[in-house]
């Protein structure tokens, strides 16, 4: 069976959804081994051996929200919360720009209140200004109105990550409260495709509840939705979170989940071709090496941490996130030395925008 699967891939030809779901439960080593090579080809086709930087900030852990796994949850007490200053977000901003990141992520827990707005808009301006109009800004901030999404848009913004987390309505409610909605999630997608932004969305793999045929379904639905880049990982439990308790998660294998994580790059390189894909840090909390073995297996994106270090620690969606301690040119040496002893060079100063990007642009005009 995987013989002519694989073959099937080397022709180029589509694959089923029953084929996916048996390339992501392959557990043989040599199997995974043959599935990473392939995607990697893929990935060298399409999109090069570039790797690109986006200097991430996590601009505040205030979340309005109660994802059922996440450590920044609403009702996480635990938590102190933070929300950095105008200047401290431009003096990270302008440190990325001055590093040679072509572009930065914007991430916050989700608030839709008018002064968060505002917030927001002020900041993607400066940092335009700061930059004379040069570095790329991606929002990760969550659910918002289309007035909203064009507002940021408007400002400068050109790129927005909203992870479905699971294209599957019924684990979705299962991950969930009743009040977060999977239909408003799937409409925000929308308005921010329509606002003009290049559009990201990814899954978590590993959820309790999850099996593969909802993975090989989660890729058909990034190929469905015309996305243009992809951010997903492992989901790593966080104790004090209702999924991490008995009886939803009672055992956690770091090893399956890191690998069923780099099996999904593989695969979604292998079906969508064109895209971005990100090696997310999720992957380095299961293995000190989990972002190169993203790389290795179909990613081209890397989002190194430079928010301050001392708002890290209370910026934990799971356990064991690496990086706490180190500030962001320490991360820079760091993922300067993988990225070359991985075999891949830095794309500095690039916004790195996927070909498929380019492709659905040029299409429209
Ligand atoms: N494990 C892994 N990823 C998580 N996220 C939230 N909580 C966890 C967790 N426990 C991810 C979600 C969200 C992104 C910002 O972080 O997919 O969209
Ligand atoms: Fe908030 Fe995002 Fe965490 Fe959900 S996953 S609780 S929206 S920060
Ligand atoms: Fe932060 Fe390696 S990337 S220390």
């Amino acid at each position: 069976m995987p013989e002519t699967i694989f073959e099937k891939i080397d022709g180029g030809g589509e694959l089923s959804i029953g084929e996916i779901a048996f390339l992501l439960g392959m557990e043989e080593k040599a199997g995974m081994e043959i599935l990473f090579k392939k995607a990697y080809a893929v990935k060298l086709k399409n999109v090069g051996s570039k790797v690109y930087l986006r200097g991430l900030i996590e601009l505040s852990n205030i979340c309005e929200k109660n994802c059922y796994y996440c450590g920044i949850r609403k009702s996480n007490t635990l938590n102190k919360r933070y929300m950095m200053t105008e200047e401290e977000i431009l003096k990270a901003a302008i440190w990325a720009y001055e590093n040679r990141y072509g572009s930065i992520v914007l991430q916050s827990g989700e608030r839709t209140d008018e002064a968060f707005i505002n917030f927001i808009e002020n900041i993607i301006r400066d940092i335009k200004k700061a930059s004379s109009g040069k570095l790329g800004i991606t929002l990760c901030l969550g659910e918002q109105e289309e007035e909203t999404y064009r507002r940021w848009f408007n400002a400068g913004a050109h790129r927005y990550l909203l992870r479905i987390e699971t294209s599957n309505r019924e684990l979705y409610g299962k991950l969930h409260p009743a009040d977060h909605s999977f239909d408003k999630r799937l409409k925000c997608l929308e308005l921010i495709k329509k606002a003009g932004y290049q559009i990201g969305t990814g899954v978590m793999t590993g959820l309790p509840f999850q099996t593969l045929e909802n993975l090989a379904e989660d890729i058909l639905f990034f190929k469905k939705m015309d996305i243009d880049m992809i951010g997903m990982g492992p989901y790593i439990p966080h104790k004090d979170t209702p999924l991490a308790v008995e009886p939803f998660y009672p055992d956690f294998n770091k090893q399956y989940a890191l690998e069923l994580g780099l099996k999904m790059i593989a695969v979604t390189r292998i079906v969508l071709k064109d895209v971005n894909i990100a090696a997310t840090t999720a992957l380095q909390a299961l293995n000190d090496k989990g972002r190169e073995m993203g790389l290795m297996a179909g990613a081209n994106v890397i989002m190194p941490n430079i928010t301050d270090t001392k708002y890290r620690a209370a910026y934990q969606l799971y356990q064991n996130k690496p990086c706490l301690d180190e500030n962001a040119s320490l991360c820079r040496e760091c993922i300067k030395k993988r990225i070359e002893d991985a075999g891949e060079s830095i794309g500095y100063d690039e916004w790195g925008d996927s070909p498929h990007f380019r492709s659905r642009r040029n299409e429209k005009n």
